[in-house]
Parts: C-alpha cells; structure tokens; sequence
C-alpha cells in the first residue's frame, strides 16, 4: 500500500505540472499546428537524453501569471559535454521577452561564462514583451551585454524557430551561428507592415526575412534547416568539432580513416586548360577524414567555402576558393564570410587550413563603391592576427594581392605549400603581357599568334610555384596526391604552436 502523499510534495508535483504546460494546452494545438515543436520537446531532441536540468521553472513577472515566463532554461549536455540551453515557449504570450524572461536567459549566460561551456538559444518570440514597457528593453540590452562579453570565450549559437523581429535579432546576431528552418522561422528589424509603409514596397516576412533570403542572400544565417528536428541535429553536429570555451582544444574523435591515405585522383583533378573550373568540394572530400566536410554558409558567397571537418581525427577549419563559382574571385561578401569563420576559429584553437585558387579581387563599380577595399581588408586583418596554425595549400591560382591575403606565409602562414600545377604571380599571364607588351602587340603583324606565344612563355617563367619555393614563400611543392599525408604531418608539427599577438586592449578590423 502505497503512502498519502505528502502535501508539500503533491503541491511541488502540481505546480511543475501547471509549469511544463506553458500557456496551456490550447496554445500548445495551435504551436503544433504552424508545425512547431514546444520549448521542451526541443530541448529534448538537442541533448543528450534525460540530460536536462531545469532552472527556474518558477520565475514569473509582471502581467504574466504564467510559471516560466516565456522561456524554459537550463542545461544538459550534448555528446556528454556540458551546455547551457534556453528554449522559447511561445505559448506564453509568443514567447515574448518581459524582465522574468530576460533574467533566466541572463542567469543561464553568467553560469555559462563562469562554467566555460557553450549556451545555445532557441528562439520563438513575439519580441519585446508590449505590457512591460521599457523594462523589457532593458532585459534584451542585458542578454546583449552578455552576449558580447562573452563573444571568443565560449560559443554561442542560436536557432531560430519562429519569428525573431525587432531589437531582438540583435542577440542571436551577436553569436556565432544561427540556423534557421526553412518556412517557420523569419527575422527582421522591421515587418512587412512597417517596410510597405516607409518604403512602399510589399513583401511577404519570407521574402523579408525567412531561411532562405538570410541564407542565399544577407549572409545573417549560415544554415537551413529542413526542420526543427534538422536544425537541432546540426546544432549537435557544429558542436562536435568545437571546443567548450576559449582555454580548451577542440573535441579529437578516434580516426577511423588512413592518416597516410594518398589519393591518386588528385594528380589529374587539375584542368589543362588554367581557365577551365573544378569543384574544391572534390578536393576537400577526397583528404580530409571520412570525406566528412561540415560546410558553414553553403548558400552564400559560394565562391568561396568555409567549413569545419577533421584530420586524423583533429578539428580544422577549411577556407577555400571555389573555381567553379565566379572563378574563386574575392569579392565583399566572400571576403567578410571568410574573415568572420577565421576569426571563430582563432578564438577558440581551430587550425586553419586553406585551400587557395584565386584569380584576384572582383573589378567593378559595384565592389569598388560598396568598398571591396574596406571589406577585403577584413580577409586579410583576420589570416594576419590569427595565432592558431596556419597551413596552406595553392593549387592553382593565386594571383595579386589575393596571394597575399590566402592565408600566405608573410602573414604569418606557418607550413605553406604548393601543387606543380599553381601559378604564383602579380597577375594572370593574360593581364601581364596586356600590360607588359602593349606597343609590341599593337604593331605585330598577328598579334595574336604573338600573344599566344608571349603568354605561354610568361606562364612558363612567372606562373609556377617555384619562383615563389626559390624565396622560400612557398615550404613545398607537393604531388596532389600526398595531400592529406602532408597536411596531418603539418598538423601534428604544429600542434603546440605558441604565438602572440602584441598586447592591446582590441585591434581596430576595418569593419
Ligand atoms: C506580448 C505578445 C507579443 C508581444 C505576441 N504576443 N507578441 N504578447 N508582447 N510582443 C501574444 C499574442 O497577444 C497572442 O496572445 C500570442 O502571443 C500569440 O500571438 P499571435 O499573434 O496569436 O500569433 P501569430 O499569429 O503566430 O503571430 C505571431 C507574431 C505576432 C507575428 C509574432 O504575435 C506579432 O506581430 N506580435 C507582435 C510583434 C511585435 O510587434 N513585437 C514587438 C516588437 S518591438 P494570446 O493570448 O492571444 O495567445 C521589439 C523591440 C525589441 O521587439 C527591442 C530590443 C532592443
């Protein structure tokens, strides 16, 4: 015969119950029915199983009678590492962010910070909760606050789920990552409302702001979900190659993948004709570990790649030109995508490997006027200040002052090596006899036969790698195919690396 309970705990049991409901079950149909999970089943399929632990079910403020405030908080782990998680319930007035709401996401940052581990955001909101006024402002400035502090010392990344509108994209916005699924979530400064009424034009919140336009076109988001489901897994996955704060090394998994691998298919990859394109994704498959490359903003500026993926088991961070989109050129946004994933992966020890085949900067009145200068800049201020290794690889192009900035050895480069097949050079052997040879060519009897010619000698002297190895600016000319091998051997060297910056209270990127 079981005991009568005891009222204490009957009354605890009840008020939990009353809690986990949110803003009742009606709200929760119709949270279901936008095909939306609740605040709690979301954090159920992003840790580890039973791992939660909530933290202040009871918090509720103002107008809200409601037990949680609008946001459930606590933490977990994911692949047994620990994180600090919030979830926003948007059946508690929309997931609105009142000072109750503000508070438990606050608590969650300052324990994160003091625990070095990673806080993950699941945001669902309204925004500013309207009934509290001010004081909800002041509760966003706060997270704010944190979010900055804490920017380099542990990871942030944040979901969006559902709307994410006003003052408080800023947030997520601060922090590393932010995925998106594809139909159900949208952020924007300004609705369609307000946009039709200062600017006259008409635009669905989709257009404005869903996965798609800040995936393909803004660049604020670096991935698209399928769904909620989807968006969490790849929150697990990002976080398996990251380490927990700024003092730790990466997570290294067991390597179930030939550290010494050669891949024969490497040494004919290359096109013949220099103006021909191939897919980089090709290379990066065939070397690194399993062929496993995490790609990060693979619907922006996709003349360059950025990504995550392994090396005998070891963490890195690949930055890559894309022949096959635009040539590879570095243009704004390549730049500034480029330049941020290097920054994340300085601040927190990811090696970083490049990949380079780039034919220069974009030309044009568009890139000039909207300052390609300032932003190109960025690329360069984030390869130079990096302090974590730094191995490259030219495997063709590299041309200009996009030499300079790939990640080469006078900023800092640490093992930086080169395929028979690169062209190191001021410029493409076309632009240089252009230059070079213009009266010449003018007054041929076939100039171009002439410049045919011209060309292939210059390619011949100029653009190869060795005039670069013969200052040592290059450590190696490398078979295609000992890539990996050269690239894990590189790593391994490098693995204890110690370099400085010189102390400054921050440096001053052109942004
Ligand atoms: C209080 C809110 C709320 C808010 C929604 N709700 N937003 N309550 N403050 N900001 C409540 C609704 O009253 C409703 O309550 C419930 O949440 C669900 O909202 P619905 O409108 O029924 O849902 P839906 O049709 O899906 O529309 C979602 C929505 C819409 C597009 C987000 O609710 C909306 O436009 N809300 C207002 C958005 C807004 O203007 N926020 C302030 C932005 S300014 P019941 O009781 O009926 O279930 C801002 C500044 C931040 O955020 C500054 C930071 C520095």
């Amino acid at each position: 015969m079981s005991n009568p309970m005891n009222p204490h705990i009957k009354r605890l049991r009840k008020l939990k119950t009353e809690a986990r409901l949110g803003g009742g079950e009606e709200r929760i149909r119709k949270q279901k029915a936008k095909g939306k999970l609740t605040a709690h089943e979301r954090i159920n399929l992003l840790l580890d199983e039973g791992s939660f632990r909530e933290l202040d079910a009871f918090v509720h403020r103002g107008e809200s009678q409601l037990m949680g405030d609008g946001v459930v908080t606590g933490y977990g782990t994911i692949d047994q590492r620990l994180v600090y998680v919030f979830s926003q319930d948007f059946t508690v007035f929309g997931g609105s962010l009142g000072l109750g709401h503000a508070s438990k996401v606050v608590k969650l940052q300052d324990l994160a910070v003091k625990n070095g581990a990673p806080v993950i955001g699941l945001n669902d909101s309204g925004g500013a909760r309207i009934q509290e006024g001010v004081t909800s402002l002041a509760g966003y400035a706060d997270i704010f606050l944190r979010n900055v502090l804490s920017s380099g010392v542990i990871p942030q990344i944040s979901a969006i789920l559902g709307p994410c509108a006003g003052g408080a994209v800023y947030s997520p916005a601060i922090t590393d990552f932010i995925v998106m699924t594809k139909k159900t979530s949208y952020m924007f400064v300004t609705g369609p409302e307000v946009v039709k009424s200062v600017t006259h034009e008409e635009v669905t919140s989709e257009e404005l702001g869903g996965a798609g336009t800040h995936n393909e076109t803004s660049g604020v988001a670096h991935f698209a979900a399928e769904s909620e489901e989807h968006a969490l897994y790849l929150v697990r996955q990002l976080l398996s190659f990251i380490p927990s704060n700024n003092l730790e090394e990466p997570p290294r998994r067991e390597c179930e993948d030939d550290p010494l691998r050669t891949e024969e298919s490497l040494d004919t990859l290359i096109p013949d004709n220099p103006n021909k394109p191939y897919d980089m994704r090709e290379i990066i498959h065939l070397v690194v570990d399993q062929g496993e490359f995490f790609e990060v903003h693979e619907h922006y500026a996709q003349n360059i790649l950025i990504g995550f993926a392994r090396l005998n088991g070891r963490s890195i961070g690949i930055v890559a030109n894309q022949p096959q989109v635009l040539a590879g050129v570095l243009d704004i946004n390549a730049a500034v995508k480029a330049a941020r994933f290097v920054r994340f992966c300085d601040c927190f020890n990811i090696p970083v490997v490049t990949l380079v085949d780039v034919p220069g900067f974009l030309p044009g009145v568009g890139q000039e006027h909207n300052g390609i200068i300032k932003h190109g800049a960025k690329l360069l201020y984030a390869f130079a200040e990096a302090t974590v290794p730094k191995i490259t690889i030219i495997t063709r192009k590299a041309y200009g002052g996009a030499y300079d900035v790939m990640s080469s050895k006078h900023i800092r480069g640490d093992i930086n090596l080169a395929w028979p097949s690169s062209e190191i050079a001021v410029m493409g052997p076309e632009g240089a006899i252009n230059v070079l040879k213009r009266k010449e060519l003018a007054a041929a009897a076939d100039p171009e036969a002439m410049r045919t010619e011209l060309v292939d000698e210059y390619r011949a002297t100029h653009a190869n790698p060795y005039v670069a190895a013969s200052y040592g600016y290059i450590d190696d000319v490398i078979e295609p195919s000992q890539s990996r091998p050269r690239l894990i051997n590189a790593l391994e060297m490098l693995q204890n690396k110690r370099d400085e910056n010189p102390p400054k209270k921050h440096g001053n990127i052109p942004l």
